[in-house]
């Protein structure tokens, strides 16, 4: 007996000790891996804000999951590009757009080794590089140039059309992140229409207007060309309302939420984990990845035991499935 304080050094004395004593453990499993696929490229084009990840062809992407199914990996969420950009995003839901192309050549590739995830949104597709359809803000004149803003109702039904292509294509779950009212819903009305009823939607439930999407913009070549997406996306400062969006969105009938960004983020990931029933993913987004390779490319601090940890610190808030772009990677470390 030792007077006066515990000695909680005793559990952490030997890496054996510790190793028993974890109560987080990272497995391949938890980890899905985004992915982008180009139309018309040939050859897979590094990314340069995000070192390690490219835009992959058709061709180079099928290599890639064949990688990911090895490394035993959950699954990975996939994002196109297209070669023409209009102001619908009509080459979302183009039977033979960049995405849908890609889902079937993987499903025919994988059959249900890997689950493919199909982020829905429209930003990658359409010219104004917002995630919904744009009209002008009330008040302004049209053809005048005026103020655009981003019109919630008919993205709907163009997000319900984009859930059925990709669930014709092969998509195993629908991933909609476009932050717009009432898309669970609308995707939900469209799948089941469409007979696709056993076909999930995984929601981007709290999903915020964060600087950590930087590089992402590059990879996915989806910057807005006017204003932001601040007035749809989630406000930083807010965390009751991610309860409410999470909430919502599953009365519309989502299978499962989603945080995003995942670090900045971990107070959400835990109010969420701590109130839902159902799977909790978070994503590390492109910047957290950007922000931990700039500086380990610096020798600034040891790369793969950072990456550990912030992998660890998200899955101890409480998500299950982490979207990180060193997914294979992690997976190989931890398996
Ligand atoms: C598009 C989308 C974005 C990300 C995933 N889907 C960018 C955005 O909302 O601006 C970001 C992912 C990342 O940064 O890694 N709706």
């Amino acid at each position: 007996m030792t007077d006066g304080f515990a000695r909680g050094r005793r559990l952490r004395s030997t890496p054996a000790l510790r190793r028993l004593t974890a109560q987080t453990r990272l497995s391949p499993a938890d980890f899905v891996l985004p992915v982008f696929v180009k139309e018309g490229l040939t050859e897979p084009a590094p990314i340069s804000s995000m070192p390690g990840v490219v835009q992959h062809s058709v061709d180079s992407l099928r290599a890639a999951a064949h990688e990911a199914a090895e490394a035993g990996i959950g699954g990975l969420m996939l994002f196109g590009i297209p070669a023409e950009k209009d102001p619908v995003g009509s080459q979302a839901d183009a039977a033979d757009g960049i995405v849908n192309r890609a889902l079937r050549h993987l499903r025919a590739d994988l059959g249900d080794e890997l689950v493919l995830m199909a982020d829905l949104c429209l930003c990658e597709y359409t010219d104004h590089g917002h995630c919904g359809v744009v009209t002008p803000a009330p008040g302004a004149v049209r053809g005048q140039g005026g103020a655009m803003v981003v019109d919630n109702d008919p993205t709907l039904d163009r997000y319900a059309a984009v859930a059925v292509a990709q669930a014709q294509a092969g998509a195993h779950v629908i991933a909609p992140s476009g932050m717009m009212d009432g898309q669970v819903a609308a995707i939900r009305r469209g799948l089941d229409g469409a007979g696709a009823t056993e076909t999930p939607i995984l929601a981007y439930a709290a999903k915020y207007a964060s600087g950590f999407y930087g590089p992402f913009r590059e990879a996915a070549e989806g910057a807005p060309q006017f204003g932001d997406r601040a007035t749809y996306q989630m406000d930083p400062p807010n965390a009751d309302e991610a309860l409410r969006e999470v909430a919502q969105d599953l009365a519309e009938g989502a299978d499962a939420v989603m945080v995003k960004p995942a670090l900045p983020y971990l107070d959400i990931v835990r109010r969420v984990a701590d109130a839902v029933d159902v799977p909790v993913s978070a994503y590390q987004v492109s910047g957290e990845y950007a922000m931990v390779e700039a500086a380990a490319a610096r020798g600034w601090l040891d790369r793969r035991r950072a990456v550990l940890e912030t992998l660890t610190a998200i899955r101890r808030a409480g998500a299950g499935t982490v979207l990180t772009y060193w997914a294979v990677e992690a997976a190989r470390w931890v398996r």
